[in-house]
């Protein structure tokens, strides 16, 4: 399995960033065993697909609406998305969930639109799920995440996960922007718990084949150990993703 490297610059970015994908080339060239996913905000989707074609980078929103098109004023489809030429979608981040009432339930109708081509956009959703500091702290993380799980993925069929048009982020939300991280442990732990659930909802063939990336805090002083771990197939950067230095530290580090 690949290992994916997936930038969320929030909302930061001008279109002058243009220039980033071709910065980070100078900096990490591509190679066989790393993909890399920068996702801007909506205004630069276009340009940035088109900035990053000659260097092998994909493009992916940070979010989209579940319906095709209508009265949402504000909102962006994910058939808008794709017609950008962005092929990824952040869904279910946990800054959405606290600020824009973005549920489980929601998540799962994004979910069920952003994918599947004839259904939906033929995008492929990046499923964010993790537990609060309070949640972990009552021990209750695995369960927070398995329950979030069951009901972002409840829309889907078989046929929508074969393995290459789903990835799970574990981003624990305490961990997110605050230079916190959990033990290696307690990220091995997760993921492998994740699996676990992917492969009761999938089966152990499809669920094998799902990216599941960890997100919250990732730098390049702390990516080679978490990506070394067994079912961490890559990382949901945010902060340490705005500088093209970092990020490239981050991607090589990728054994
Ligand atoms: P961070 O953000 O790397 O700045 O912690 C990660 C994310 O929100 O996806």
């Amino acid at each position: 399995m690949k290992t994916l490297i997936a930038a969320n610059w929030k909302m930061h970015g001008k279109l002058d960033w243009v220039d980033k994908p071709a910065e980070f080339r100078s900096l990490f060239r591509a190679n066989d065993v790393v993909d890399v996913l920068i996702c801007p905000p909506a205004h630069m989707l276009e340009i940035m697909v088109r900035a990053c074609a000659g260097h092998g980078i994909s493009i992916g929103a940070q979010n989209c609406h579940d319906k095709t098109s209508g009265a949402y004023t504000g909102e962006i489809s994910a058939q808008m998305v794709a017609d950008t030429g962005a092929t990824y979608v952040i869904l279910g981040h946990s800054e959405r969930r606290a600020m824009f009432g973005d549920t489980d339930e929601v998540v799962a109708a994004k979910t069920r639109a952003a994918l599947g081509a004839g259904i939906g956009a033929g995008l492929v959703p990046i499923v964010c799920v993790g537990e609060s500091r309070a949640e972990r702290e009552a021990g209750q993380a695995e369960e927070v995440v398995g329950g979030q799980l069951a009901v972002c993925l409840s829309k889907l069929g078989p046929e929508d996960a074969d393995g290459t048009n789903l990835v799970i982020a574990y981003e624990p939300v305490w961990a997110i922007g605050t230079g916190l991280v959990p033990t290696l442990e307690d990220i091995a732990t997760m993921h492998d718990h994740i699996r676990g659930c992917l492969t009761t909802r999938f089966g152990v063939k499809i669920a094998d084949t799902i990216q599941i990336l960890y997100g919250g805090s990732v730098k390049p002083a702390n990516a080679k150990e978490i990506l070394a771990l067994k079912d961490v197939s890559g990382a949901l950067i945010g902060g340490a993703a705005l500088e093209m230095d970092s990020l490239a530290a981050i991607a090589a580090a990728v054994e």
